[in-house]
């Protein structure tokens, strides 16, 4: 891959941009303390995000696959207009494959924000292809930002310029990078009733304090808090997940025996990945023409015990 020709050395708020060794953009965002996240215009992916000491929270498969229309394992792919397998729509939606373009092309650059955070605009329109499969016209304005604390935030604007409404459902596959599955617990997620994929979709009621792992795990919470917390025990680190306008959470791990099956993941990779989504599945957002849905997922991470 081309480098990022401009980092600054006095570690100012920075934007910059590179190319992937396939020929596609990648951002990379850097605040005034060092930390930085990259992403990819191939599905506005992020593809990582580093604290201040450079130590990276996101996970990526070694085998993954950096090449369109194949999604990437790992990072924070966005499942667009929907999460799961229905009608003729892929798995997950189109949004993770397609690419995305600079909003106020061409930017600056770099983009400098004195204020606090380095941000990039991203936007994504079907394309004739889309129309054929999902016939709605939208827009997907994304925002991602990494503010001077070191948070990344996506914020996303789906706007409806159809003639009549559509419905959509929406997650941010979110994979973070754990020392290992056995370690880790989420809390937040107390009582809540869930849908369970790996028994069609069968509803449940949560009925531990933490929920901790040792088999595969496909599951989508219901109406969760806004704040969910991953304590990753061995890092002595915990990850918090805020949202807004996403009331479901999922929780994804493929334990061994899938893992095996998922070609661009290598076989003992599962340990040290958690998918923990902020998401809108269970009620589809409906949007009336002209209407504008906004969600938004905020990751921090603060030292644990
Ligand atoms: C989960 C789905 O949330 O995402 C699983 O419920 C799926 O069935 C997983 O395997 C990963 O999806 P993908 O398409 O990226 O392999």
């Amino acid at each position: 891959m081309e480098s990022f020709g401009a980092v600054a050395d006095d570690h100012r708020p920075i934007v910059d941009f590179a190319k992937d060794k396939n020929g596609i953009d990648q951002i990379l965002l850097r605040n005034s303390k060092g930390a930085s996240v990259k992403i990819s215009l191939h599905g506005a992916q992020v593809l990582s995000w580093k604290n201040e000491r450079g130590d990276e929270l996101l996970f990526t498969s070694s085998k993954t696959v950096l090449k369109p229309p194949h999604p990437v394992r790992g990072g924070i792919p966005i499942c667009f207009p929907q999460f799961g397998t229905r009608g003729s729509l892929e798995q997950h939606g189109f949004a993770r494959n397609k690419i995305w373009v600079v909003e106020n092309d061409p930017p600056p650059l770099p983009s400098f924000d004195p204020t606090e955070k380095a941000y990039v605009d991203l936007v994504l329109k079907p394309s004739d292809e889309d129309l054929r499969i999902w016939p709605h016209s939208f827009e997907f304005h994304l925002r991602v930002s990494l503010t001077s604390d070191g948070n990344l935030t996506l914020l996303s604007r789906v706007r409806n310029i159809n003639s009549k409404p559509f419905s959509f459902s929406i997650a941010y596959h979110t994979y973070f990078s754990i020392s290992d599955i056995s370690e880790v617990r989420i809390e937040g997620l107390e009582t809540l009733d869930y849908l369970d994929n790996l028994l069609e979709k069968e509803r449940f009621t949560e009925q531990g304090d933490a929920l901790t792992f040792e088999s595969e795990i496909d599951r989508v919470y219901l109406s969760s808090k806004d704040v969910v917390a991953v304590f990753d025990h061995e890092r002595k680190r915990t990850f918090l997940i805020k949202k807004e306008g996403l009331p479901d959470i999922v929780v994804w791990n493929p334990w061994e025996k899938k893992a095996k099956t998922l070609g661009d993941l290598g076989d003992e990779e599962y340990k040290h990945m958690l998918c923990v989504d902020g998401a809108a599945i269970e009620k589809p957002i409906t949007l009336k023409p002209g209407e504008e849905w906004t969600g938004l997922l905020d990751l921090s991470v603060v030292p644990s015990t």
